[in-house]
């Protein structure tokens, strides 16, 4: 007997010892830990009835039953009555909310929601009613829960939402021997090989999560593709991932490589102009459409890295989306045509292209600048795609710095639906050992203000469709999810996933709020966890920028691995893959020019926007290396001289870095002790690398400008070379390259 008991306490021990792993995500459920609260939430809620049935209303149903029997503590019964206390689910048309709302004019849209508390035949209940679609209703049913877990009063509430951008999509650099271009978080999750017979619980868990914060769309496959997912074989497994996917609102989407007619189809060329390859891809898509009635469409990624397009073939952009676009508009299906290029000369067809070797069919395009490329290649086309083509702009000219300023794409593109692209997996922003919350790095990019219609045409503005009335509008972000435990590698990393999707809903939210809600449903309501946490994760961007690249430094990261600094690298393929060539520091100062002087990159902004950036003086310093060349002397506002503010910007990030450590220590309480030492381990290894970037960078930065670490700092504690010889040849993320 006794052995019996000492086995189920060393049972309970360990479930609550390793019952916080990060599995559950936000979507934790947990008792109401205030008594009040509870007591509130119980009587308000006494029953639920679902007004019909459907798969989408099931899943909602079920969601709802388990969200409410695990935060009250107790089974809520379905009732038939309305009673008090009732929770009433329902769709617009559904009998009940037909005649509750009776000739009231509800506007939610496709999937939009209301939540409210009303007294209804004498009782007081509360409705949860959903756009005609059936997602709506799932969104509200998250949305009620997200209200218990974030512990906000349900006594009275009048909740009416809508997504502000129609599509909300995940991208996976999935690959289908599951590496994962540029994801830290183990493999992928898609187990290709054991689809269709196989559905993990994983799949059924991602839906919940992706519909939890309102995402709708997924592209399964690698943007750098393979055209075997094409075939019938992987049709089937792609199939079953839409069946799970479907009743939770999302729909699926492939990457479709330029030259699948060639590579599966055994024809001769993939020229979108030719009749057999267009017929090709005709029969291509109908097929998969005979798999996946509601497939989305495709991400395209053309004459880019390697990857081959209708350049190969002396077509344009826009021949070849078109191409695709036509074949699936019967189906209404969309394709995202990606401006991510900056190949100046059509490359060569070659099915074992490795895209990060070097490609010798490039010239040397020292002399030019890539961050005009995008946009220099897609303006010419704008106004030439089919009406369901939307061109996929990354947020920045570059590729995902840790700043960027917005793509002068966004407000330069009139007639062209644009897809936000931002990267949610932190390729270039300390991957999965860094603590980055991204939010604010989204917001910045969407608050920004183009010019482009007169004031107030923000980039979120451009993009959702409130200047120019697109009939589609859509946002991506590069998925950061793995099949690690905790989906992310970083527990702080889900963060980043849960802003993504509460932005692309509605890019009004704030950081902060985002933060916020986060983190009362990941971890605790408690008032002090949640006000120090909130500070780390909001100061969490800046500070990474200030230890890696500060004052609009960008690009000087280890070559191919993007894991660690490497400002000397001069030696790669191509001039602009090349740190040397993005940070230009020489004996006069640092910084590219892309001024009207320089490489005038600045011209492809509005006037109002040039302004702001082309002059030195007046140039936001946290731009200012990207867009000048600044002079080692030059007063900076502080007062300081450059090459002093530089040294500046890296200490203080390693010890914004240290204080975030130090305030995560003093937390030990208010956290789980699973994650709180994940989250300590994961800080220390941050601090070090903070160091070695600021140590690296300064260090090489000193060979032009001559001048001294200001000696108030601690020292380096190695010596360039030390840093130069440093390799890494397994960092992770360079999955299938
Ligand atoms: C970056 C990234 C690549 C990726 C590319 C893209 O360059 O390093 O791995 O393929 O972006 O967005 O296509």
């Amino acid at each position: 007997m006794k052995r019996y008991c000492f086995a189920i306490c060393l049972l309970l021990c360990s479930s609550i010892l390793f019952g916080e792993d990060g599995y559950r995500l936000w979507l934790r459920y947990d008792k109401i830990d205030d008594p009040t609260l509870l007591k509130e939430y119980r009587t308000a809620i006494s029953s639920i009835s679902f007004q019909g049935s459907s798969p989408t209303l099931d899943v909602a149903k079920k969601e709802l039953m388990n969200g409410l029997e695990g935060l009250l503590d107790k089974k809520i019964p379905e009732q038939k009555i309305l009673v008090d206390g009732c929770v009433v689910v329902g769709t617009l048309s559904s009998p009940f909310f037909q005649e509750y709302y009776k000739n009231d004019d509800v506007s939610i849209g496709r999937e939009g929601f209301t939540i409210h508390t009303a007294k209804y035949r004498g009782k007081n209940i509360t409705l949860i009613t959903g756009a005609d679609g059936d997602a709506g209703v799932l969104y509200g049913v998250f949305q009620f829960l997200r209200l218990l877990q974030t512990h906000q009063s349900i006594a009275k509430i009048s909740i009416i939402s809508v997504p502000k951008i129609q599509n909300r999509i995940l991208d996976h650099w999935d690959n289908l021997n599951r590496t994962v271009e540029r994801g830290y978080a183990g493999a992928s999750i898609w187990n290709w090989h054991l689809l269709p017979g196989y559905i993990d619980k994983r799949y059924v868990d991602y839906a919940r999560a992706n519909a939890s914060i309102g995402i709708n769309g997924t592209v399964l496959t690698n943007v750098s593709a393979n055209a075997l997912v094409l075939t019938r074989q992987y049709l089937e497994k792609v199939a079953e991932l839409a069946n799970v996917f479907r009743p939770y609102g999302i729909k699926v989407y492939l990457t479709a490589r330029f030259t699948a007619p060639i590579e599966i189809g055994g024809l001769k060329t993939a020229d979108p102009l030719d009749p057999a390859v267009q017929n090709w891809w005709k029969q291509k898509v109908d097929e998969i459409y005979t798999y996946v009635p509601d497939f989305g469409g495709f991400l395209v990624k053309a004459n880019s890295e390697g990857q081959p397009g209708p350049q190969t073939y002396g077509r344009t952009h826009a021949d070849g989306a078109n191409m695709l676009a036509d074949a699936l508009a019967p189906h209404k299906g969309i394709v995202m045509w990606r401006a991510f290029v900056y190949d100046v000369r059509p490359q060569k067809v070659n099915e074992n292209f490795d895209s990060h070797k070097v490609d010798s069919t490039a010239p040397n395009i020292a002399a030019s600048d890539r961050a005009k490329q995008a946009y220099d290649e897609f303006k010419p086309l704008d106004g030439k795609f089919r009406k369901n083509v939307l061109v996929q702009v990354k947020n920045g000219p570059i590729d995902f710095q840790p700043r960027e300023p917005f793509s002068p794409l966004f407000g330069g593109m009139e007639h062209t639906p644009l897809v936000m692209e931002f990267q949610i997996t932190q390729e270039y922003l300390g991957q999965a050992t860094n603590l980055v919350f991204e939010a604010p790095l989204f917001k910045e990019c969407l608050d920004a203000d183009t010019y482009a219609k007169g004031k107030g045409s923000t980039v979120a503005r451009m993009i959702d469709g409130s200047v120019e009335k697109y009939p589609t509008t859509a946002i991506a972000g590069v998925s950061n999810i793995g099949n690690e435990r905790n989906w992310t590698g970083h527990p702080f990393g889900q963060a980043n996933w849960y802003a993504f999707g509460r932005i692309a809903w509605d890019h009004d939210l704030s950081a902060e709020q985002i933060a916020d809600e986060w983190l009362r449903q990941t971890f605790s309501n408690d008032p002090h966890f949640v006000a120090s946490t909130k500070k780390i994760m909001l100061m969490s961007r800046e500070t990474l920028v200030s230890y890696m690249t500060p004052l609009g430094l960008h690009h000087i990261m280890g070559t191919g691995h993007h894991y660690g600094p490497a400002p000397w690298v001069s030696n790669a393929g191509r001039a602009d893959w090349n740190p040397v060539y993005y940070h230009r520091a020489d004996s006069l100062g640092i910084g590219f020019d892309r001024t009207s002087n320089g490489s005038n990159a600045i011209s492809q902004y509005s006037p109002e926007v040039r302004e702001q950036w082309d002059n030195l003086n007046t140039c936001n310093e946290k731009y200012i290396l990207w867009f000048h060349h600044v002079p080692w002397k030059f007063k900076m506002h502080s007062g300081r001289t450059l090459w002093d503010e530089l040294c500046y910007k890296y200490y203080s990030g390693v010890d914004s870095v240290r204080w975030i450590q130090k305030t995560w220590n003093d937390l030990k309480n208010y956290v789980d002790a699973e994650r709180f030492d994940q989250v300590k381990m994961l800080l220390a290894v941050q601090e070090k690398e903070a160091v070695w970037w600021r140590n690296a960078c300064l260090l090489y930065f000193q060979t032009f400008s001559k001048m001294p670490i200001p000696s108030k700092y601690e020292k380096p504690d190695h010596d360039l070379e030390y840093y130069e010889a440093l390799k890494f040849p397994y960092a992770p993320g360079n999955g299938g390259l």
